[in-house]
């Protein structure tokens, strides 16, 4: 599990004269997040300023991380490459698949039974790349990264959401989809819009019931769910300074929540401490030495709102803890208003189930002040009325709090110990309700909470808090307690208080594990096999798709003309299709089944023009590609909004769409569908889309002198015997023009890997 020191130092020799150069062609002082993008550019030392909120940048990223559902895909891609070894340092972690039913020890079981394909192949497929990889129950890839290989300065990309949970020890953190992340492994460039800057200026410092979760509880308040997008957002100022770093990854954590590109903490003790606490010495004296490029330069703390496009100011001495939610998590109650708020909106004040841990906050900071609330609990009298659950966020957490008494602590009031996984984060949890169409009202630590999200309900209320209200909130029962002012009736009848949660950073006895559950990798992978059961229906093996014949396109059917928004969910539905995003073929049944055809107003319905009849999206699809006739999908504007899913670009391409033509893309999907070999087309007059007709056959004439910049033309062939004629645009660069007519951006590494060879 070695974190790759040398990786470090490399980064770190590079850094002065990268962040030099920067401020140079920038003109000014620089943030902590532009000394950290500008020295990881993919063509490397500075030479030009990048316009926030405007210009595409391309990125080199020192790591990447994957999820256990998210690598399914990532990896399969990443075999396409032909590289015997991942570009960068890379881990995959087994955290999704676990559902919480009982207690840890018989849901882990459960879990390595059910998924056994899957991390068999995840486990082979590692071994032979040179992954690190982290088994079903060694933790949750958030924890699992800040505790093993986050560190000052560096930039990683994550296959999770809540991936910026690394700049706790000040990394920038991306979560992106899994063709980013496999495009990484092979050694490409990773595209991001130069963000924008939000800078949070933490004054004064936290006390009693108020933590760290309360901080950003309360920047979501304040800049909503989309307050963030397309934003880093920087910390600092004293109050920075006194949070731990565990405290600092929770913040980040979840500034996912606002849609924030990712957020960040400048170097300090704090991040020493936990790097040294983490068998990481060698780090934090490494970063220690250039401790000046891993901070703002001292103008910019001067004088914040000129160099941050906003800013906003928190005194940390003056923050309640705060309760958000339901259904949202940027609707935040300060505590002493929150009793109120339940009233008056009706929400069930009976609290059913309080669950602690998680990716978000199960540092041993917040179990140890967890612990000390229920650990009163206990010496008062009292027992958790609500259910309450513990999840650890690793086996290296869960080894030291169950050593220092901490995990007997939370059972004495009642508490189950889950699996060191998502589970109940996730909607992996089998809770164990009545009637589940009853309203009722939970509370969690965790950073998520619109409806259905934990346990599929929706009718649950759930409310998201630090661990240690929800703790306490646990012990009352009762959504209206308020532990700062409010007493509890113990087993003997008395009325008794919570006295204020008490923790501690690092573990006095240092933190201790017994088997931490990772698989480093084969030295040399090239004889290792990687496992995939040729009738498995939830993976599959990827065949390279074929190149470009090397003519235009001609007698190309219409799909679908698609009307009004097109996602990429209606392109490639999540749900029950999930199960199968390791298998292409299986998934391609859900193409496009939620897009609207403009020609009945239905859904998954189109017309089979080589039988007139009507018929569901994929297997029309497949009924012309079994025909050896290629097909055109045509949309409206923003086509393919929403997720970064690499799904709805390999569909179409695997069952033989030949161009996606549109009045606008949705940039990220655009980029997806060029990276495997797909015509990407916008009408150069958006008024002809208007002009493709039901029974269409389609040409695309121009392919042979394809160029950047020169439009191509496309003819329609009415059923009338018309026809129209028009130019459509491209945003495809050589570069891409080379992943068209290879038929992939993967074919064109393999072919240069087979070269080297
Ligand atoms: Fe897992 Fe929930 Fe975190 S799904 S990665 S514990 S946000």
């Amino acid at each position: 599990m070695a974190f790759d020191v040398e990786m470090i130092q490399r980064v770190y020799a590079n850094l002065g004269e990268r962040v030099e150069a920067a401020r140079q062609v920038v003109g000014k002082p620089l943030t902590l997040s532009e000394k950290i993008l500008y020295s990881h550019l993919f063509a490397g030392t500075p030479t030009e300023a990048f316009e926030r909120g405007k210009t595409y940048v391309d990125f080199a990223p020192d790591r990447v991380a994957m999820q256990d559902a998210t690598a399914q895909m990532a990896l399969l891609q990443f075999m396409q490459a032909g590289r015997p070894k991942v570009a960068v340092p890379s881990t995959v972690h087994c955290d999704h698949l676990i559902q919480a039913q009982v207690g840890a020890d018989e849901d882990l079981d459960a879990a390595k039974n059910k998924n056994k394909e899957v991390y068999d192949f995840l486990a082979s497929i590692s071994d032979k790349y040179g992954i690190g990889f982290w088994k079903p129950g060694a933790g949750i890839i958030h924890q699992v990264v800040i505790e093993n290989y986050a560190f000052p300065g560096g930039m990683m990309i994550g296959t999770d959401s809540h991936t910026p949970n690394a700049g706790g020890l000040g990394m920038i953190a991306i979560g992106v989809g899994g063709a980013d992340a496999c495009d990484v492994m092979a050694g490409l460039a990773w595209e991001l819009k130069m963000p924008k800057l939000i800078g949070v200026k933490l004054t004064g410092k936290l006390s009693g019931w108020a933590s760290a979760k309360d901080v950003i509880l309360r920047v979501a308040g304040i800049l909503t769910v989309k307050g963030g997008t397309g934003c880093i957002v920087e910390y600092f100022g004293e109050g920075a300074e006194s949070l731990s770093a565990t405290g600092k990854g929770t913040i980040c954590n979840m500034g996912a929540e606002i849609g924030a590109t990712t957020s960040i903490f400048a170097y300090d003790e704090k991040m020493g401490d936990y790097l040294r606490a983490t068998s990481r010495a060698e780090i934090a004296d490494a970063a220690s030495a250039v401790k000046a490029h891993l901070r703002s330069d001292d103008e910019v703390y001067a004088d914040p709102a000129a160099y941050y496009d906003q800013l906003i100011e928190i005194n940390l001495s003056e923050l309640e803890p705060h309760i958000n939610g339901p259904f949202t998590p940027d609707l935040a109650w300060p505590l002493s208003n929150f009793a109120k708020a339940v009233k008056e909106n009706n929400w069930p004040e009976r609290l059913e189930v309080g669950l602690i841990g998680s990716c978000t906050n199960s540092s041993y900071e917040d179990m140890t002040r967890s612990a000390s609330v229920a650990a009163q609990a206990t010496s008062k009298g009292l027992k958790a009325k609500a259910e309450f659950t513990v999840t650890p966020g690793s086996e290296l957490v869960r080894f030291t709090a169950e050593r220092d008494g901490i995990l007997n602590t939370f059972e004495q009031i009642g508490g189950v110990v889950l699996a060191n996984a998502c589970g109940p984060c996730i909607g992996q949890w089998a809770r164990h309700m009545d009637d589940p169409s009853r309203p009722n009202s939970i509370i969690t630590s965790f950073n998520r909470n619109f409806a259905k999200r934990n346990d599929g309900n929706a009718s649950t209320h759930a409310f998201v808090a630090s661990p240690e209200i929800v703790t306490a909130f646990a012990i009352a029962g009762d959504l209206t307690f308020n532990p700062m002012t409010d007493t509890l009736t113990n087993e003997s009848g008395e009325q008794v208080m919570l006295d204020e949660p008490a923790g501690i950073e690092q573990p006095v006895k240092g933190y201790a594990v017994d088997d931490a559950g990772y698989q480093a990798p084969a030295e040399d992978g090239s004889g290792v096999q990687v496992i995939v059961s040729p009738t498995s229906d939830r993976l599959q093996l990827l065949a390279p798709f074929k190149a470009w014949e090397g003519t235009d396109l001609t007698g190309l059917k219409l799909l679908i003309k698609a009307k009004g928004k097109c996602t990429t969910d209606h392109i490639s539905m999540a749900g029950p299709w999930l199960k199968y995003r390791g298998h292409l073929d299986n998934i391609s049944n859900n193409m496009l089944i939620g897009a609207v055809n403009f020609y009945n107003d239905k859904t998954n319905t189109v017309k089979n023009q080589l039988t007139g009849e009507y018929g569901e999206v994929p297997a029309v699809q497949r009924a012309y590609k079994a025909a050896g006739i290629g097909s055109v999908v045509v949309g409206d504007e923003n086509y393919g909004e929403g997720s970064s899913r690499e799904h709805a670009a390999m569909e179409p391409r695997f069952l033989g769409v030949r161009a996606i033509l549109v009045r606008s893309f949705a940039r990220i999907h655009e980029t997806n569908l060029k990276k495997q070999g797909m015509l990407a087309l916008t009408f150069a007059n958006p008024a002809d889309y208007d002009k493709v007709q039901e029974d269409d056959s389609i040409d695309i004439k121009g392919l042979t002198s394809f160029a950047p910049g020169v439009p191509l033309t496309v003819v329609l062939h009415h059923a009338d015997g018309s026809s129209d004629e028009f130019a459509v645009n491209h945003t495809y660069n050589e570069g891409q023009i080379e992943w068209f007519k290879a038929g992939a951006a993967l074919n064109i590494i393999r072919m240069k890997q087979a070269a080297n060879a």
